[in-house]
């Protein structure tokens, strides 16, 4: 997608074939920045500080990771060290394992001396299997948003809600909820995107809303709470938010706060997607609120507030009382029931195992 009219992934191979550069997110919407990936230490950094985050990405950032890994020390017991490291970088969204395991079953047959040229292949074919996947979705989805167009006679642009970031800068390209969008808008079909801030690090106000920009989509930032008013008054078409891990019965963990606006569509009937690749099905898990570890980060997040200053300056100030203790859940989980469909890159179905099988049949789960 575009920045100040250039074409960017968010990953790529670096021109000395040896290193991996990505856009550094924490820098955006003040800074366009890059970082240098050159070892395994250095992606599993970029992962855990939040450099790179969206599920999609995560997942080619390790499997970049590992190749670094392997043009340093091609080693079985190597292999085996950086998956392990690179896996414990974040703990919920699944495609990190997903492509961590593909990398492994892909390099572990070799040879040492093998595995630098096809480590590198693999992690490539990742992220261009990424993009692909994504813009496929973003087909799928848009199909919805045309249907809501002519539902209310296309009157005026369908109003889709969405919350955290799940935009092309949470994938390798496209993205998963902002896919669709996209597709939409460059058809011609008029979409006003609702963007949650999405606190405590606002990837809503700072990603979602920058992409939108980018992109020249109609969008406006509101508070997170502000949802199941505007449902409750004819304000939101759909819902379509992203997802870090899918379980095999259709159960959606993604950026917490996302539950209660499924609960408001619930209520309120309107249609409550997720879009995501398949890479993000945890095949293996059935019960999403017991079995997904859900992620708790630094209560620093919540207790401070960064952004630019009039003059520019980039500041961060307290808003939680010294003393107070704080707590900071990073997702949370929206049961299937609640979901009216899931928009995969080989069509859209029911947010259930059937559903989900009718679309990936085989998947049987470990
Ligand atoms: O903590 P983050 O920023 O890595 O959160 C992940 C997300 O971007 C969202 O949960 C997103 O909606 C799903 S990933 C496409």
């Amino acid at each position: 997608m575009r920045i100040d009219g250039r074409a960017f992934r968010t990953i790529w191979l670096g021109a000395d074939g040896a290193s991996v550069e990505v856009i550094d997110q924490r820098a955006l919407p003040h800074r366009f920045a890059l970082r240098t990936l050159r070892d395994a230490g250095d992606a599993a950094a970029a992962i855990a500080d939040m450099t790179v985050r969206g599920a999609p990405l995560i997942g080619a950032a390790g499997a970049y990771g590992l190749a670094l890994a392997m043009a340093a020390d091609p080693s079985d017991a190597n292999l085996s060290t950086a998956h392990g490291a690179l896996l414990v970088a974040r703990p919920t969204a699944v495609n990190l394992r997903w492509a961590l395991d593909r990398m492994r079953a892909r390099l572990a047959p070799l040879k040492a001396g093998e595995r630098r040229g096809a480590a590198f292949a693999e992690a490539v074919r990742i992220a261009d299997e990424d993009a692909g996947t994504c813009e496929r979705l973003g087909e799928h989805g848009a199909a919805l948003i045309a249907e809501a167009w002519e539902r209310n006679g296309r009157s005026r642009p369908v109003d889709v809600l969405t919350h955290c970031n799940a935009g092309w800068l949470a994938a390798v390209d496209w993205g998963t909820a902002l896919a669709p969008i996209y597709k939409a808008h460059r058809a011609g079909v008029p979409v006003h995107v609702w963007v949650d801030e999405t606190r405590p690090r606002n990837q809503g106000a700072s990603l979602t809303a920058y992409e939108l920009l980018g992109e020249g989509v109609p969008h406006t930032v509101v508070v997170d709470n502000v949802g199941g008013h505007l449902m409750q008054h004819g304000r939101v078409d759909l819902c379509i938010v992203g997802t870090d891990r899918t379980t095999r019965t259709g159960d959606v963990c993604n950026k917490v706060g996302t539950y209660l606006k499924a609960l408001a569509a619930h209520d309120n009937g309107v249609p409550f997607y997720v879009a995501l690749p398949s890479s993000t099905v945890d095949w293996r898990v059935s019960d999403g609120v017991r079995e997904i570890p859900i992620e708790e980060r630094s209560a620093d997040e919540v207790t401070f507030v960064s952004g630019e200053t009039a003059s520019g300056a980039i500041e961060t100030v307290r808003v939680v009382p010294r003393g107070s203790a704080v707590s900071n859940y990073a997702f949370d989980v929206t049961p299937a029931r609640l979901v009216t469909g899931l928009i995969t890159e080989r069509g859209v179905c029911a947010a259930s195992e059937a559903g989900l099988l009718s679309l990936f049949p085989g998947e049987e789960g470990d």
